[in-house]
């Protein structure tokens, strides 16, 4: 357990996420903070009541500013406005850009040695204004978007094939976005590869829907977007971390030199542990999935190229 994890957004990932940290009691104290008066109080006040039910003694707080939150361990940005129906994650860009700067910049005043999880989109401009304006070293910037999209992929073949989930191994790398690469080479049930399960057509179809995984959600809640599966997948970083387990997850980090690409945040397999994003894994790749990786790069360097904060 460590001594304090902050996620700064009370939104819907922001909350859930919370609450997910304090019932696996990751750390002592954990901290909701958000500029919206009274609601991370109001919220971490409701989730520390549910304490002697789901028996946790993670102790959750709530707060407007960045004292309660001071010498955070981990911090986890989800603050930012969510996508609405007809909304691309890039139309995010500019006015997330400046809450998750201003966040960032208080993150390093108050906690200066966390590691940062970004979550707010679009994910991987985002993780890049978070490590600008922070100052921090690449290890201690990570964003959170692959897990989610491999999760999105995993459950739909599982769903396909009638098996357990458990036993779908797979990884999506690239940018958040719809030129997301779902690494069919790498796709195993229990080791055997999917293409002895699936023909091409079902494949695709699904790699279509992992794609599209996170508009589907929109349509449906018209409100907002996904929640409950992006604080599990930012909650799974949370725990590799604390735990040092050494995971490897496809999470977005800074390239350079990684897959013969360079200043950027891209989505690829890391190793996670104590010190955050340890390493970065290179696989080889095939023919389709290198052009597919370099196209996704560039549709993470346009926005990044036009962003401003
Ligand atoms: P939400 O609208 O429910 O919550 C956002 C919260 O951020 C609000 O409570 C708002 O008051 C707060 N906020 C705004 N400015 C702030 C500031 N300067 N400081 C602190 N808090 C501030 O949105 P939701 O659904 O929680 O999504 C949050 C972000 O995460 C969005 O940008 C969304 O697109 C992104 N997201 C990313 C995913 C990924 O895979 N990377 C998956 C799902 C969502
Ligand atoms: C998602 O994939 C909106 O990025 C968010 O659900």
């Amino acid at each position: 357990m460590l001594n304090k994890i902050t996620v700064v957004g009370a939104g819907n990932v922001g909350a859930t996420a919370a609450q997910r940290i304090a019932e696996k009691e990751l750390a002592r104290t954990v901290v909701m903070v958000d500029v919206a008066e009274g609601i991370p109080q109001g919220k971490a006040l409701d989730q520390w009541e549910s304490a002697p039910i789901e028996l946790f003694d993670s102790r959750v707080i709530g707060s407007n500013g960045y004292d309660e939150s001071a010498g955070s361990d981990i911090v986890v940005i989800t603050a930012g406005i969510a996508r609405k129906p007809g909304m691309s994650r890039d139309d995010l860009l500019n006015t997330n850009a400046g809450i998750v700067k201003s966040v960032a910049e208080n993150v390093a005043k108050t906690s200066p040695n966390a590691i940062i999880i970004v979550v707010s989109n679009p994910l991987d401009v985002m993780c890049y204004v978070a490590m600008k304006a922070s100052g921090f070293p690449r290890e201690r910037v990570i964003g959170m978007a692959g897990v989610l999209d491999t999760a999105r992929y995993r459950s739909f073949l599982a769903e396909a094939l009638d098996v357990s989930v458990r036993d779908i191994q797979a990884m999506v790398l690239g940018g958040h976005g719809d030129t997301m690469v779902p690494l069919i080479s790498y796709t195993t049930v229990s080791g055997i590869p999917i293409t002895q399960f699936l023909d091409k057509g079902k494949l695709d179809a699904i790699v279509d829907r992992a794609r599209n995984g996170g508009a589907e959600i929109v349509k449906y809640l018209k409100t907002g977007s996904a929640y409950y599966a992006p604080s599990s997948g930012a909650v799974q970083i949370v725990e590799a971390i604390v735990l040092d387990q050494k995971r490897i997850l496809p999470c977005s980090a800074w390239l350079d030199g990684e897959y013969g690409m360079k200043g950027l945040f891209l989505g690829v397999p890391v190793k996670l542990g104590r010190r955050g994003m340890e390493k970065i894994i290179e696989v080889t790749l095939t023919a389709d999935e290198t052009a597919a990786l370099a196209k996704s790069a560039e549709a993470v360097r346009e926005p990044m190229s036009v962003i401003k904060f």
